[in-house]
């Protein structure tokens, strides 16, 4: 049976760096504060005129390249995002004009930072009942855009970033060996937008006037909610697979707090050294963070052939999950 396999990585990144220095003058903030109760440096922050599909359509291009496809190849285009270019259509399917993806069903996800997770369940899950060859799988943000500048508790976490990874069916060993995604609805309001929807549309004066259509977090409870999930989804998987922690090269997870990422792998039993870890200078960038922090260190030649790579997310909804890759 077919399974899928990651085959290519790419990744774009707006060029404006947003300093924490930069926040201080911004909200009642400081360097000291958000490295040390987030491990973020810096974020990258799209300039006025850019446009997300662009950077998803550039990250695409590097992920099609890597592995040997040309956009005609690709039947099906996955986009994780809570920030599409506009609410309708979908931002898939601009991508997938720009990319000249003819053959390929293209539709946006919103599962929240856990949107790729998400998404290379269901590419994988697509591959295995043999509707889907060749998949896209896109997470991109532009997240500095619906951060609230005024909420020092939130701002300072979020930047803007694509990343792209190409999946391709395989029979070999390699790829994709166990995935686990979860929902609990009832922690919605944990971190929301809540106007710019169809309760608040963006029409009413009242979206505008509540500041609604701004990330809202409920930083403390989501806090410890998203270490005791990932930690129980990522020994879920293990244990499906029949590995144990220790056979884990890389711990890749989404990048919301370095103190998030230090307390499941201290509860895992992974050391530091063997966690992906880019917070610091890309902040938050939601459902991109782990396509673009496995694009890195595929580039820089930290992931080899064989790595067992176990990646986890957590986010709004409340979604999160877990996956493990032999690469
Ligand atoms: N600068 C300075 N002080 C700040 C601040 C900032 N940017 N933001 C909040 N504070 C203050 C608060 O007002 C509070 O002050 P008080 O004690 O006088 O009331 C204090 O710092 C502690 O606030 P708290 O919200 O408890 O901080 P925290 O240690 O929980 O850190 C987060 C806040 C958001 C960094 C952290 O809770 C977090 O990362 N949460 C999880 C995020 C997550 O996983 N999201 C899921 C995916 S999006």
């Amino acid at each position: 049976m077919y399974h899928a396999a990651i085959a290519g990585t790419g990744r774009a990144v707006p060029p404006t760096i947003l300093t924490n220095a930069e926040l201080e003058k911004i909200v009642d903030t400081s360097d000291e504060w958000i490295r040390t109760r987030t491990g973020i440096r810096e974020r990258r922050k799209a300039g006025e005129g850019d446009v997300l599909s662009d950077y998803a359509v550039e990250a695409s291009r590097q992920a099609l390249e890597a592995g040997g496809l040309v956009p005609k190849d690709l039947d099906t285009i996955l986009v994780a995002t809570v920030t599409p270019d506009q609410p309708i259509p979908a931002m898939a399917c601009l991508i997938q004009n720009k990319l000249g993806a003819k053959k390929a069903a293209a539709w946006d996800h919103n599962a929240g930072c856990s949107g790729w997770l998400y998404g290379l369940h269901v590419a994988d899950a697509l591959i295995q009942a043999g509707k889907a060859h060749n998949v896209l799988l896109i997470g991109a943000e532009f997240l500095t855009r619906l951060a609230d500048y005024t909420d020092r508790a939130t701002c300072i976490l979020f930047g803007d970033g694509a990343g792209a990874t190409l999946l391709k069916a395989t029979r070999s060993d390699h790829g994709v060996l166990a995935t686990t995604i979860r929902t609990d609805g009832a922690g919605a309001s944990f971190i929301c937008m809540p106007g710019a929807g169809s309760v608040y549309p963006p029409n009413r004066p009242e979206t505008y006037e509540q500041r609604l259509g701004f990330i809202k977090m409920m930083g403390g409870e989501t806090f410890k909610v998203a270490v005791r999930s990932m930690t129980d989804v990522c020994k879920q998987v293990l244990d499906e697979s029949g590995f144990a922690a220790s056979d884990v090269t890389w711990l890749l997870p989404h990048q919301a707090n370095d103190r998030i990422i230090t307390a499941v792998g201290d509860r895992l039993g992974i050391p530091s050294e063997r966690c992906i870890v880019n917070i610091e200078r890309y902040g938050n960038t939601s459902s991109a963070t782990i396509p673009i922090a496995l694009d890195e260190y595929v580039r820089e030649g930290k992931i080899k052939k064989g790595d067992l790579i176990l990646f986890t997310a957590f986010g709004a909804g409340l979604t999160w999950g877990a996956g493990l890759v032999r690469w």
